[in-house]
């Protein structure tokens, strides 16, 4: 019989992906679900980025490009890259590729050989261990808890570090934990790792959505670190344009080239009209989303706080609050006609909540924490007012 690959086989479904089909399933049916699971901001694209697509449409601007995007986008990323970062990039330091998952997927099959090791901080989203594996990579996590806000310190991270280190993954704020290190915590990690001969993947694609905390990139640290660091970001979360496909890595001038030639042989140049989209939409971020979003963050939090078993520390950044649930594992949920359901886990829980409450969370064991679950705040207030009263409805029978 025909053998499929390993690397297919080492591949994992997301775990996220049996509570998704499950609430899309009954979404379709009808159900009044309350979807807090999405990973997007519920803000339109700017209206001249799509406006920009359009004029790219009708003026016939939808043939190949070079491989690494066009170079007025290229370098407006350098213009943005040094004004928001203070960060000095030449264009031909930067490629664009279709999502900051695909930037991602670049650098891991650029610096990877077989049993390289990448430090990653945990709880982590979901693709790094998946595409560190796919590049025959090994993930050395780095547990963090609430006690630490989730980051890991200096002393953790030398701990990690072994002859087989290769590269550290560092992403604030962090998706699904919304932890933010601060400019003294990211400058103590960047000293050990100036230490040691790795790389740095630091992936800031949540950078603009930061409440009363500054965003400061591991690359400003120094020469030294800027040489051996590949800065990642995209125009998926901070524009409200993750359909568009467009992401971006700046990094060592001849490791950038030879992304280019590996992106040439897979996908070649991001969409024509999605770079132009991105052209258009660059520096255009609107302060209002950061005051909504902080807005919305603020009220759930201040909800979870009333939650009896419920605890996280303040997220300051991105748009999730990842709650330990631990202590409700074992309780019992009363349902309707008297019967009681006990709650193995905290997957079990979430379950729950989308077939009990309507209200869609994602189990954190995806993202390496059982004891936790992500709920996303990029959805309306109002929305998110329905699923707190029904959230607190459900924990009111448990027993
Ligand atoms: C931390 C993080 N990095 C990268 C991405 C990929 O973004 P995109 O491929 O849409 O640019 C995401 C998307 O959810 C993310 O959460």
């Amino acid at each position: 019989m025909l053998q499929r690959s390993d690397r297919a086989n080492a591949i994992s479904a997301s775990p996220t992906l049996a509570i998704d089909a499950k609430t899309k399933a009954l979404m379709a049916s009808g159900v009044d679900i309350v979807n807090l699971s999405v990973g997007e901001p519920d803000f339109p694209t700017p209206e001249r980025a799509s406006l920009a697509a359009i004029a790219a449409i009708t003026g016939n601007f939808t043939k190949y490009t070079a491989v690494g995007g066009i170079v007025e986008l290229r370098r407006g990323i350098a213009e943005k890259l040094w004004k928001d970062n203070q960060l000095q990039y030449d264009p031909e330091e930067i490629i664009v590729s279709a999502g900051a998952k695909q930037s991602l997927y670049n650098i891991f099959m650029m610096i990877l050989n077989p049993g390289d090791e990448v430090v990653l901080p945990s709880p982590y989203w979901v693709s790094y261990p998946e595409q560190i594996k796919l590049c025959g990579g090994v993930p050395i996590l780095v547990r963090t808890d609430e006690s630490t806000g989730f980051k890991i310190t200096p002393e953790r991270l030398r701990e990690a570090f072994s002859a087989k280190t290769k590269a550290v993954l560092i992403n604030s704020p962090g998706n699904p934990t919304g932890a933010v290190y601060t400019p003294d915590e990211i400058r103590a990690l960047a000293g050990v790792i100036e230490e040691y001969p790795v790389y740095v993947v630091s992936d800031e694609i949540y950078e603009q959505l930061i409440y009363g905390v500054e965003h400061y990139s591991i690359a400003r640290y120094s020469d030294t670190l800027r040489a051996r660091s590949f800065v990642v970001n995209g125009f998926s979360k901070t524009h409200a344009m993750t359909g568009w496909r467009v992401g971006y890595v700046a990094g060592p001038r001849d490791l950038v080239g030879t992304m280019a030639s590996f992106q040439s042989h897979t996908t070649a140049n991001p969409s024509s009209i999605s770079q132009k989209a991105a052209l258009a939409a660059l520096g255009t971020f609107d302060i209002h989303t950061r005051d909504e979003f902080r807005k919305r963050r603020d009220f759930v939090l201040a909800q979870i706080e009333q939650w009896p078993g419920l605890s996280c520390p303040r997220p300051d950044g991105a748009f999730y609050i990842f709650p330990n649930a631990g202590s409700l594992v074992g309780s019992f949920l009363r349902r309707q006609d008297g019967r009681r359901d006990r709650i193995d886990s905290v997957d079990h829980l979430c379950e729950l909540l989308l077939s009990e409450a309507h209200v869609s969370v994602v189990p954190g064991t995806g993202f390496g924490a059982p004891d936790n679950f992500r709920i996303s705040y990029a959805t309306s207030m109002t929305n998110l007012q329905t699923a707190m009263q029904r959230i607190s409805s459900f924990l009111a029978r448990l027993e």
